[in-house]
């Protein structure tokens, strides 16, 4: 007899292959968290193969370059935070360079107004990638399998391709075709038809397979030398850009100690600057505890008021001190770190109105979103926290066809105009102007909180300057609100930045009476559908368990462990 199915079931089975609910993956072993399943599994393979978290990271990483090419990169930089099995941790910075003929002044027209929006648009926008050294080099150090057997997938997920599904293919068809001047997404998604490759086709990706070979087999020479890197300075120069041989010879990753901070007894680890995330990060959790915020209720107005607070001195902190620690070697952090620092911003915070960002001092605007973050940990105990970009989605959204991937844009993340701090947003302060090889100022905040010197949260997220923020309300809902993993990251979220001076909220996730509340006390708000992709892994140490949650929010992405 044929199954028949009334209305409801058909409602039902609707609702269930239309939403993705949030749920939690566990694993015994290891397990890895990313914006896409298919580079989750490939990090997974490789811990099952005896990789360890390093392994297992570098091997997503480069998946993800195929799989999820709108931030997953080697056209880009990051950062991630390791904490080894004997608790050290340590941190490598693979955060891009301005090139070798980068000035401050660079992206100004005569009247020291921003020429063509050149910061974020067209080859003068894009730094000096950094990922390939990066994991390069913590591969050296800490890894466990060969080189090649970690590029391999990647490889072979480029030249074989992989099913298209409908979250790539929707960006696909924004991203094709928009503005002849983004030279590779013309064709970039397109099939040897000419057309856009449907859901369920097979995506391959030839001249991305060959690089990806060539790195495969040379390590990070196969990126900084030989004919990658030749045509790298060939596609530069014919097209405005100013990225030469001697920029990527010169590129190197560093090894960094973390930022530490602590919170009601956990640890927390992240990544000091270049990324101001870290900073920021430790400095609201002080402020956080001086509040014993875990006393009020999540959602209220006091605890969107108090939140909101933290983050707005920590963006005006983050404005004035921070930028590339060797072009800055006098920042402040010991202070911007300490509880005494957090007890005298929380004196100067009143719980019955909002404070003023004043425009005369310091800010900045949102900044890109297309960035990821993948969390992995292993049978050891080691953890990997990585978070790398290409600045917008897709960033510059040019490349060489000869190459397969795609550039950033992470220029647009140093100030631009020297001097000029704006109520909009823009600064213009001296940490994070623009100088040759010089870091531009991240937000980007890869983070591990431990317990006992045992990772207890793995997580990090995109989603530029809101990273910082969205990473904050998560460590907070885990540590003082006692969230499970999936619910700590699907909980609503706010972002403030200093300037401009309001709070953006999620949309239909806060009350109307909370909101009236808020604004009654000065307040601005503006709604918005979706802070942070966040990706986390916690463990139990009395169960011997991974639990792991990819945000409902990524269309691909997926915790996988065994
Ligand atoms: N491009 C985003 C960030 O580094 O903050």
């Amino acid at each position: 007899m044929k199954p028949t199915f009334t209305t409801l079931q058909i409602a039902f089975l609707f609702l269930f292959i239309s939403f993705k609910s949030f749920s939690q993956t566990y694993a015994e072993n290891g397990m890895v968290v990313s914006d896409h399943v298919i580079a989750s599994q490939v990090g997974v393979d490789i811990l099952k193969k005896g990789g360890n978290a390093i392994d297992a990271a570098v091997a997503t990483a480069f998946a993800l370059e195929v799989t999820h090419p709108e931030a997953g990169n080697i056209g880009g930089g990051g950062f991630i935070v390791f904490m080894k099995s004997d608790g050290n941790v340590t941190t490598f910075d693979f955060r891009e360079k301005a090139p070798l003929a980068a000035s401050p002044t660079m992206f100004l027209d005569e009247n020291g107004k921003i020429k063509d929006n050149s910061n974020h648009q067209g080859l003068l926008a894009v730094g000096v990638p950094g990922t390939v050294a990066g994991l390069y080099q913590a591969h050296q150090k800490y890894g466990k399998l060969p080189w090649a057997d970690l590029v391999k997938p990647a490889v072979e997920l480029a030249k074989k391709g992989f099913t298209m599904s409908w979250g790539l293919y929707n960006a696909a068809v924004r991203m094709t075709d928009r503005d002849p001047s983004e030279d590779i997404m013309q064709n970039y998604f397109k099939g040897k038809d000419g057309k856009i490759v449907k859901p369920g086709e097979t995506w391959k990706q030839p001249a991305l397979a060959k690089t990806l070979k060539e790195i495969q087999k040379h390590g990070r020479n196969g990126f900084y030398k030989g004919w990658v890197a030749q045509e790298i300075e060939d596609y530069m120069k014919a097209n405005g850009g100013i990225i030469t041989k001697a920029d990527l010879e010169k590129y190197e990753a560093v090894e960094r100690e973390p930022v530490k901070g602590t919170f009601n007894g956990y640890e927390i680890y992240s990544m000091p600057p270049p990324s101001s995330g870290g900073v920021a990060l430790i400095e609201m959790m002080n402020l956080m505890e001086q509040a014993n915020i875990a006393k009020v209720e999540f959602n209220s107005t006091a605890y969107v008021h108090l939140v909101a607070e933290a983050m707005r001195r920590a963006f005006a902190d983050r404005a004035e001190h921070l930028g590339d620690p060797d072009f800055n070697p006098d920042m402040p952090l010991d202070r911007l770190l300490s509880k005494e620092f957090a007890k005298k911003r929380f004196e100067t915070l009143d719980m019955t109105k909002a404070s003023i960002s004043d425009p005369a001092q310091f800010g900045h605007p949102y900044g890109g979103d297309n960035t990821t973050h993948f969390s992995v940990v292993d049978k050891d105990g080691n953890a990997i926290s990585m978070t790398y970009t290409l600045e917008n989605s897709y960033g510059v959204k040019m490349g060489s066809d000869k190459l397969g991937f795609i550039f950033n844009n992470e220029m647009g993340d140093f100030n631009p105009v020297p001097g000029e701090t704006t109520a909009t947003g823009q600064i213009g302060s001296n940490p994070n102007l623009v100088a040759p090889e010089k870091r531009m100022l991240s937000s980007m905040t890869p983070t591990i909180v431990a317990k006992d010197g045992k990772p207890y949260l793995v997580i990090g997220s995109p989603g530029g300057r809101t990273i910082i923020n969205t990473v904050f309300q998560t460590v907070l809902n885990v540590l003082a609100y006692d969230m499970r993993v999936d619910r700590a990251i699907e909980a609503m979220k706010i972002h403030h930045q200093w300037l401009p001076d309001r709070i953006l909220y999620e949309r239909n996730l806060l009350s109307p009476d909370t909101r009236e509340a808020l604004e009654k006390m000065g307040h601005t708000l503006t709604p918005t559908t979706n802070l942070g992709v966040l990706m986390g892994i916690t463990y139990d140490a009395s169960k011997k368990l991974y639990t792991g949650a990819a945000d409902s929010s990524s269309e691909d992405g997926g915790a996988r462990g065994y």
